[in-house]
């Protein structure tokens, strides 16, 4: 284990909470990098969702019986804790639960987009969008005539902020940016963002997918109108999402749903909405992934998000270290030192991303290659596809050493 990790955070330990990254393929013990994709679930939160499933579980808010009651106090606790790790005043109020952050972006596209945009409307978004912004706010601009715009990327990987104050004007109704970039690790500065928004009238949503787990993150100090994230990306499970909404906004807005639960009186005639968050909650919803999402916030903080935030930051410095020390590696993003997020894309001259990510597996080195949903950030690169090795709380120096003997593999092998 790495002697440097274990000033931050005790790794060795913390990987004893994970019995997948013991699996061996060939003969040869998992090196899991791709945690930008899904990170692993550690056993205190296998425990909750076990434990949800042997003691309480039951539907929510619809009956009297004691399982029910106790399963709908868990339910909506879990949306104060994760009010609480993300620091939203406004508590469950303000936390609607979805299945991930894509149904998120939707919510809002929908729920607000639909009603509120029409052709005089401009949505300002950058090129560096994963698809569920990008593709989301494209098409609701092809229903409401709206336009959408597009921040340049700067050479250096960082966002071209004087290119972001031009494009965003009084004509901006919606800014949708990525915190930090899944493709390029480029962390992105909301904050600056909000203010040049507000100034113009416009609202901020902000894709937190690829940052709430791996950096402390204040809703209320970047000032987002909106925030969206998902559990399975920092020791959660699949199924759970975030959307976090101003209060007055998430009230003024109208359902993106409708069935049951998001109910208060309904006639033959018509129907009232329930209290937020429930209102955009319609359906049995996510009772099991939510709880278990306020454990993975427990199980972060217990670490500590800052703590976690410089390990992630170091582990994506020594990859940019040993990547770019070979000639024939292109590494996209910001150079060697800048600050990123967990994780680095790159390419080898001589193979294609598929093919090194295939052989990577011959040496049980799990990455992602393809386009991580960022097609048109890609174009821009001017290439179709790219490797990503993402980091995360049990990742080590001596991973990324295998990464880059096994890159020297692929290279051997095409040579
Ligand atoms: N958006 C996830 C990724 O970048 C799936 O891999």
């Amino acid at each position: 284990m790495g002697h440097s990790e274990s000033e931050l955070l005790d790794v060795a330990s913390i990987r004893e909470d994970f019995p997948i990254l013991q699996r061996e393929f060939g003969g040869q013990q998992v090196v899991y990098l791709d945690n930008a994709a899904t990170t692993q679930t550690p056993e205190p939160i296998v425990e909750t969702i076990a434990d949800y499933y042997r003691t309480t579980n039951a539907n929510v808010h619809r009956g009297l019986h004691q399982l029910s009651q106790e399963a709908s106090i868990a339910y909506e606790d879990a949306h104060d804790r994760v009010a609480e790790f993300i620091g939203a005043s406004g508590e469950r109020e303000e936390i609607v639960f979805t299945k991930n952050t894509t149904e998120s972006m939707n919510v809002v596209a929908y729920a607000w987009g639909l009603n509120e945009l029409g052709p005089e409307d401009e949505i300002v978004l950058t090129e560096m969008e994963h698809h569920a912004s990008l593709v989301t706010w494209q098409q609701i601009a092809k229903k409401t005539g709206a336009t959408c715009r597009y921040i340049r990327t700067a050479e250096d990987g960082t966002l071209d902020m004087d290119h972001a104050r031009e494009l965003i004007t009084d004509d901006t109704a919606m800014v949708s940016v990525v915190h930090v970039s899944n493709t390029l690790g480029t962390v992105n500065p909301v904050s600056q963002l909000a203010d040049i928004a507000h100034d113009h009238g416009a609202y901020i949503f902000v894709d937190g997918a690829q940052s709430v787990p791996n950096r402390p993150v204040d809703v209320e100090a970047i000032d987002a109108d909106f925030f969206a994230f998902s559990g399975h990306k920092m020791c959660g499970p699949t199924g759970i999402g975030v959307l976090y909404g101003k209060k007055h906004l998430l009230e003024e807005m109208e359902p993106y749903l409708y069935g049951g639960m998001m109910i208060k009186k309904v006639t033959f005639e018509d129907s009232k909405w329930n209290d937020l968050p429930w209102k955009f909650e319609a359906g049995t919803p996510v009772i099991c992934q939510g709880i278990a999402l306020a454990a993975a916030c427990d199980y972060l903080d217990d670490i500590g998000m800052e703590r976690i935030e410089r390990h992630e930051q170091r582990l994506a410095d020594y990859a940019m270290e040993r990547l770019t020390e070979q000639e024939d590696v292109e590494v996209y993003g910001p150079p060697a030192g800048h600050e990123r997020g967990g994780l680095v894309s790159f390419n080898l001259d001589t193979v294609h991303a598929h093919d090194l990510s295939s052989i990577l597996n011959d040496s049980a080195v799990a990455i992602r290659a393809g386009d991580h949903c960022t097609q048109p950030l890609h174009d821009t690169l001017g290439v179709a596809a790219s490797a990503r090795a993402s980091f995360y709380i049990y990742n080590t120096r001596e991973e990324i050493d295998k990464l880059v003997e096994a890159v020297d593999d692929a290279r051997q092998l095409f040579a």
